[in-house]
C-alpha cells in the first residue's frame, strides 16, 4: 500500500477545512452540513464527507462569474488541457508552463489540491500528442523523449501536485484490449511501466495513477483494466491510484456496478478516483423530468465513490453547462453538468451535495432529500 488511507483522509479534511472556513455555514469551527436549514456548498459537503469534489478548469478569463464560482464548489483542480503533452511542451524541447502555472497559482492561493492531467495518452481524435512525438519510429530516441518530457514536467510541480495521470487511457477506446498506440508499437508493452518508473523518479511523493474511459460498468472492459493493475503491480510498477473517467455519455452510472468496479480495483491496494465526471441528461420526457433524472444519476455517482473507503476524490470535467466539453464533441443540450448555463445550481448539485452527505462512509443507497 502506498500509504495510509485513515491518514491520508485526515489530511484531506484538514486542506479541506481551510476552503470552507471561508463560508458563512461554518461557526466557531463548526460544521455541519447536516443540519437543518445550512446551506453548504460541494467543497464543505466534501469535507464533511472526508473527499475531495475536484473540477477541470480551463481559461475563460473574460467571464468574471467563472473562477468565484469555482471557487466557491470545489478543493481540488486539473486543468481541462493545459497539462497535456501537446500544451506542455508543443514544439520538440520547446517547454510551456505559462497556463498550467496560472491554474497552480489559482490552486495555491485558494489551498486547492491538483491533479495533473496527463503524461502519456494517444487519442488521436483528441489531438493527445503531437505529431513530432508520432513520427519518431527509434525505441532510443523515442525513449529518451519521453524521459524527458516526465522529468522536466512532473519535476517541475514536484511536491505541488498531489496526484497525477501518467498513462491516460492504456485500453482501446472501443473494446478491451490494451491499446496497442505508438508508444506501444515503439518501446513494446513496458512503456506503462516506463512512464511509471520515470514519474516516481521526478516527484517520489505524488500518487501515480493509471486513467481509463468507460469503465463504470461491469464487463470485459472492466476486467481488461483490473488485469492490467493487477499485472503492473505484480511487477513492482509503481501504480498507486486507479481513475475512472466518468463520462456518462451513452448510459448513466449505475451504482452497484461503479461500486464494485471501484471496490474490485481498490482492494489490489490502490486509491481509486471518479477523474473526470459529466452526467449528460439521460431518459426521455420533459425537461423536468430529464433534470430529476440528472439529480439521481449524480446521487448515485457520489454514492458509489463514498461507500469505497479507497475512493477519496471526485473531480468533475467542468461544473457550469456554459463551458463543457461535451457540447464542442458530441453537440450542444447534453447539459451534463451541476450548474446550468448561467451558475444556477440544477437538480444534479443537490443530487451530488446529497450524495456527499448521505453517502458518507458506507453503503447507502438513500434518495435525496432536496
Ligand atoms: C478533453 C477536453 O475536455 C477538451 O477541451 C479537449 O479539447 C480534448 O480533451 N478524456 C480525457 C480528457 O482524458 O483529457 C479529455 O478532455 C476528455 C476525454
Amino acid at each position: 500500500m502506498h500509504y495510509e488511507p485513515i491518514v491520508r483522509r485526515i489530511g484531506i479534511l484538514l486542506l479541506a477545512s481551510t476552503v470552507a472556513s471561508s463560508s458563512a455555514c461554518k461557526q466557531d469551527g463548526e460544521l455541519d452540513c447536516r443540519a437543518d436549514g445550512v446551506d453548504c456548498t460541494l467543497a464543505e459537503a466534501a469535507v464533511q464527507a472526508g473527499v475531495l469534489v475536484g473540477t477541470a478548469y480551463n481559461e475563460f478569463r473574460d467571464d468574471p462569474e467563472y473562477i468565484p464560482a469555482l471557487i466557491n464548489d470545489f478543493n481540488s483542480v486539473t486543468h481541462e488541457g493545459a497539462m497535456k503533452w501537446a500544451a506542455t511542451q508543443p514544439e520538440r524541447g520547446v517547454f510551456d508552463f505559462e497556463r498550467a502555472d496560472r491554474m497552480m497559482e489559482l490552486a495555491e492561493s485558494n489551498g486547492m489540491s491538483v491533479r495533473g492531467h496527463t503524461l502519456v495518452w494517444e487519442q488521436a481524435s483528441l489531438d493527445a500528442t503531437p505529431d513530432y512525438v508520432l513520427d519518431i519510429t527509434d525505441p532510443e530516441e523515442l525513449r529518451a523523449l519521453m524521459a524527458d518530457h516526465i522529468r522536466t514536467v512532473v519535476g517541475r510541480y514536484r511536491g505541488r501536485i498531489d496526484a497525477w495521470d501518467v498513462v491516460n487511457e492504456p485500453l482501446e477506446t472501443a473494446g478491451s484490449e490494451i491499446y496497442e498506440n505508438h508508444f506501444y508499437q515503439v518501446l513494446g508493452p513496458g512503456y506503462i511501466a516506463e512512464a511509471f518508473a520515470l514519474a516516481r523518479e521526478a516527484d517520489p511523493n505524488a500518487t501515480l495513477f493509471l486513467n481509463e474511459v468507460l469503465v463504470s460498468s461491469a464487463g470485459a472492459r472492466f476486467d481488461a483494466l483490473f488485469e492490467l493493475t493487477k499485472d503492473l503491480l505484480e511487477q513492482g510498477v509503481p501504480v498507486h491510484g486507479v481513475g475512472f473517467q466518468g463520462h456518462f455519455l451513452t448510459k448513466p452510472p449505475i451504482y452497484d456496478e461503479l461500486r464494485a468496479n471501484l471496490e474490485r480495483i481498490a482492494a489490489l491496494g490502490v486509491v481509486v478516483e471518479l477523474t473526470e465526471v459529466d452526467i449528460i441528461l439521460h431518459g426521455t420526457g420533459d425537461e423536468a423530468t430529464r433534470l430529476e433524472r440528472q439529480r439521481q444519476d449524480y446521487f448515485d455517482m457520489a454514492s458509489a465513490c463514498l461507500a469505497v473507503e479507497a475512493c477519496e476524490r471526485m473531480t468533475l470535467w467542468g461544473f457550469t453547462d456554459r463551458y463543457t466539453w461535451i457540447d464542442s464533441f458530441f453537440g450542444a443540450g447534453f447539459a451534463p453538468l451541476p450548474l446550468d448555463d448561467d451558475y444556477a445550481r440544477k437538480p444534479a448539485y443537490f443530487g451530488l451535495r446529497d450524495g456527499l452527505l448521505n453517502g458518507s462512509g458506507s453503503n447507502k443507497t438513500t434518495a435525496p432529500t432536496r
